[in-house]
């Protein structure tokens, strides 16, 4: 592997979740491999579980790990190229990436979208940037359109709790005081249709996401009728993906939290979300607090699918 940011740089998903399962017993199986080996983690947004899981995983590894946050002491970066530099931004990317790459063997990235222009969003132009210059093998602690990291611990989660071949795997809008990317539900989507679940996304009209993530998901607007018979809820704010409305918050309307009386009407389901997570807007006290949640361990395996990325990774150049 030479990079990660999306399913497809994963490979056969049969072979990831066995070596998932295989590192989840001895995570300390491979201490060599990472022996005088540094990862740079560069943050341009907040972390709590990516930052902690992926410096662990490294650690794991017996990496060291360079944790840069761009908008905490480092200078300020201008993206785009053709610019006269007169404004704020005292550093160019174009020198700073591969300035990157001169310290550390790999490095990982998170940058979100803006949420202005879609096109530069769905460009990947940051991520895209420290493929071509670093000189290192890169990979995603979640981009503009995808979060690959965590969709692979949600699978890895998935197939840990199902209890049927194919299980019913919902993803649902619920609402949010704030706009936010489309990356968790457009690499969920990814993810749930590669692994071939019986995958329904729902959602109130006007947040249709990319029809490329959509693939051959169930798209129901009745919040209700798609819980009916689910193995999994998968929950999840985005803000608008479809034009004119890209990036903003069309509703926020309660009715589409997740509850205990929605719950009933699946198959005694668990409830999954990626964190952090606004109780009482995304879902109930009474569904995140009972035993059917499984946003902890769903947490826990975000150290794991980083482990796997990072073991392969290191493979790639050692
Ligand atoms: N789920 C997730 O990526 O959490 P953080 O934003 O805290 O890293």
């Amino acid at each position: 592997m030479k990079k990660f940011t999306d399913v497809h740089d994963i490979g056969p998903f049969d072979a990831a979740v066995r070596e998932a399962l295989a590192i989840k017993s001895d995570r300390f199986a491979h201490t060599q491999l990472g022996r005088n080996k540094t990862l740079m983690m560069v943050f341009f947004n907040s972390s709590l579980r990516t930052r902690l899981s992926t410096q662990k995983a490294a650690m794991n590894l017996g990496m060291n790990v360079i944790v840069l946050d761009i908008n905490q002491g480092a200078w300020k970066l201008e993206t785009e190229q053709g610019v006269i530099m007169d404004g704020d931004k005292a550093e160019h990317l174009l020198e700073a990436i591969p300035v990157m790459g001169c310290y550390c063997d790999l490095i990982g990235v998170r940058s979100f979208a803006g949420l202005s222009d879609k096109a530069e969003d769905y460009e990947e132009r940051v991520i895209n940037q420290f493929i071509r210059y670093s000189g290192r093998p890169v990979f995603s602690m979640e981009a503009a359109t995808r979060h690959p990291l965590q969709s692979f611990a949600d699978l890895i989660t998935i197939e840990e709790y199902k209890t049927k071949e194919r299980p019913k795997v919902v993803l649902t809008w619920a609402p949010h005081p704030k706009a936010l990317p489309q990356a968790v539900p457009n690499s969920f989507a990814e993810w749930m249709n590669a692994a071939g679940y019986d995958f329904v996304i729902t959602h109130p009209e006007g947040y249709e996401l990319a029809p490329e993530f959509v693939g051959n998901a169930r798209v129901e607007y009745d919040q209700r009728k798609a819980f009916e018979g689910a193995d999994f809820i998968y929950a999840k704010n985005w803000s608008a993906y479809a034009d004119p409305n890209y990036g903003k918050v069309l509703s926020t309307d309660r009715a589409w939290t997740v509850d205990a009386e929605k719950m009933a009407l699946t198959d005694n389901a668990y409830f999954m979300h990626c964190l952090p997570v606004r109780r009482n807007m995304i879902v109930t006290d009474e569904v995140i607090d009972s035993d059917r949640s499984i946003v902890i361990p769903e947490a826990a395996n975000r150290e794991i699918s980083a482990q796997v990325v990072i073991k392969r990774l290191l493979e790639s150049i050692c």
